[in-house]
């Protein structure tokens, strides 16, 4: 007999949201994959290494950040989503279709509905089963991303304003499969409203959950 197919469960948010601590915390939880985009994969580490140093001579435009993104998506979702997915295993991804929507279309003002067109002909069509907003406000998160920042961080406060709207206007969109958890609190909070959503929407977690009280 086949396994039944795993969940795919994504969190998207600003940079400095504490997105990645959760991952890996849901993960455990969930037992599942931890992975992310971009850069989980050998090519999409060389794409992530070109997106994100700020380097003159190989620096992207918009058009060709949306498509590295895009191709580190391909990668991800062909190498090791959609196997895992198929084996049976569940799947927490750091990032997906959402934050290339927020980042390149809200964000650097590509049209959002093209941004998500490639990005869906790269995931091959594949859909998370729910998304979560980590959501923080800009103030609090460039705080906390602080002084070493990479050529997406350092884009600036209007920007990143600019890609929290795309979040939440995302969300608003799809109530069914996004939900928004208030990432200003404790990381302790943070997790119990991730696990709480994700026992509500997907029934998962229930008998551990239980088990931990
Ligand atoms: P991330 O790994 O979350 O950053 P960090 O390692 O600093 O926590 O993401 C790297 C950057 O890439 C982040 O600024 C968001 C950006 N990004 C996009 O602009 N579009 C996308 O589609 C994705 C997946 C990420």
């Amino acid at each position: 007999m086949t396994s039944p197919r795993g969940s795919f469960v994504v969190l998207e948010g600003p940079d400095g949201a504490g997105k990645s601590t959760q991952v890996a915390r849901l993960a455990t939880r969930l037992d599942a994959l931890p992975t992310r985009e971009p850069g989980d994969t050998p090519l999409g580490a060389e794409l992530r290494r070109l997106l994100l140093d700020d380097d003159q001579l190989t620096r992207p435009g918009l058009r060709a950040e949306a498509l590295m993104m895009a191709a580190d998506r391909a990668q991800h979702i062909e190498e090791v989503v959609e196997p895992a997915l198929a084996a049976g295993r569940h799947v927490v991804s750091d990032r997906f279709i959402g934050s290339s929507v927020a980042y390149q279309g809200y964000g650097r003002g590509l049209d959002p509905m093209a941004v998500l067109g490639i990005s869906q002909f790269a995931a091959a069509g594949l859909e998370a089963d729910l998304v979560i907003v980590v959501d923080v406000p800009v103030e609090v998160t460039l705080d906390r991303v602080g002084g070493q920042q990479d050529r997406i961080e350092a884009a600036g406060p209007e920007f990143h304003r600019r890609v929290r709207t795309g979040f939440l206007a995302q969300a608003d969109a799809d109530a069914q499969r996004w939900v928004v958890v208030d990432g200003s609190r404790s990381v302790d909070e943070v997790t119990q409203a991730i696990v709480t959503a994700v026992r509500d929407r997907l029934g998962l977690l229930n008998d551990a959950s239980r088990a931990r009280g």
